[in-house]
């Protein structure tokens, strides 16, 4: 996280590349617009104009939020990135956003409209670093969020339906109350992350690939999975406590010292499904598609 810093300027490029070096610790000497055209009168920063300041090297392709070895910066007219210039041109005022949108102390939740900005400059396969952020209720509906760093954030009631969450990084996430109706968890890494409450119907965990996905320790407590595809998922020690697996197929799943008490397994495949040392008080195994073999439970 970086602070926002005010500093009073006034009057031409000059000085407003002299203050950006200052701020940003580099050497600017040259603004672009965003179709790499270079500025050399502050007369030519329209609205909706997108400014690059960069070293003196040529203009590159920022989009994909690469920055060069310098660190040459983004800086666009939405009210973080474009205010700065915005408020240098009508009060001498120049306010560098040096990287993150959420100031130290501001836990307000990142919503859908901010992140989808965030997302559309990113390539598919970034690691985009949500790690620890609050985007507690947002609506992530539908969104491409694969291979995504949420450790640690919250996301908590988020409306997650159909989202493509594949490959992406949930340890230690709060989930508690999320929808996920219908998501892509192929590959997903929920270690022990809080999911209590949560609907998870009709979830895909299976990647073809063999990459499963792990849910060790999670706290699942009364969350509705009905329908789910979880072949060889990885529940180890995890709390599924008056959950409902109905009709999922967990072949060839780790349930290990998964606590199923209460949990509704009817329906479920659990071929090959390892529950070693798991909690069944209670549990309901109606209409199992394969019978289950005491070797598969033996504490
Ligand atoms: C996140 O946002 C919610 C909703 O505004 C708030 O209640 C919570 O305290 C925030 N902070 C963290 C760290 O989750
Ligand atoms: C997440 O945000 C909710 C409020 O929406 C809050 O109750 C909860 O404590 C937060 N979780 C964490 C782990 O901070
Ligand atoms: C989640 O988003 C979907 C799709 O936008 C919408 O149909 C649904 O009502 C939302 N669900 C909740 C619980 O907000």
């Amino acid at each position: 996280m970086f602070l926002l810093k005010v500093v009073a300027v006034y009057g031409t490029l000059a000085d407003l590349l002299s203050v950006a070096s200052s701020k940003l610790g580099i050497q600017a000497s040259s603004l672009f617009n965003g179709k790499g055209g270079l500025i050399d009168d502050i007369a030519l920063i329209r609205d909706d104009d997108v400014l690059y300041v960069s070293e003196g090297d040529p203009f590159v392709d920022v989009w994909g939020n690469k920055q060069d070895q310098h660190g040459a910066f983004l800086i666009d007219r939405s009210p973080e990135y474009f205010e700065p210039i915005l408020n240098y041109l009508r009060h001498g005022q120049l306010i560098i956003n040096e990287g993150n949108t959420q100031k130290p102390e501001d836990h307000s939740p990142i919503l859908r409209k901010e992140f989808v900005r965030f997302l559309l400059a990113t390539p598919t396969k970034s690691e985009l670093r949500c790690q620890g952020l609050n985007f507690s209720g947002a609506d992530f509906s539908r969104l491409d969020l694969r291979y995504i760093n949420f450790k640690m954030a919250n996301l908590s009631r988020c409306n997650l339906t159909h989202a493509n969450l594949c490959c992406s990084n949930l340890e230690r996430a709060d989930l508690s109350g999320a929808n996920l109706d219908g998501a892509n968890l192929q590959g997903v890494k929920m270690l022990c992350s809080n999911a209590e409450g949560a609907s998870l119907r009709g979830c895909n965990f299976e990647d073809p690939s063999g990459l499963k996905a792990n849910l060790e320790g999670a706290n699942l407590k009364g969350v509705d999975m009905e329908g789910s595809q979880m072949t060889g998922i990885n529940l180890r020690v995890a709390t599924l406590k008056n959950a409902k697996l109905k009709n999922c197929n967990l072949r060839g799943a780790t349930l290990a010292g998964t606590d199923l008490e209460n949990c509704d397994l009817s329906g479920c495949d659990l071929q090959e499904a390892n529950l070693r040392g798991s909690n069944v008080k209670g549990a309901i195994f109606e209409e199992m598609l394969t019978p289950l073999h005491m070797s598969q439970s033996v504490r």
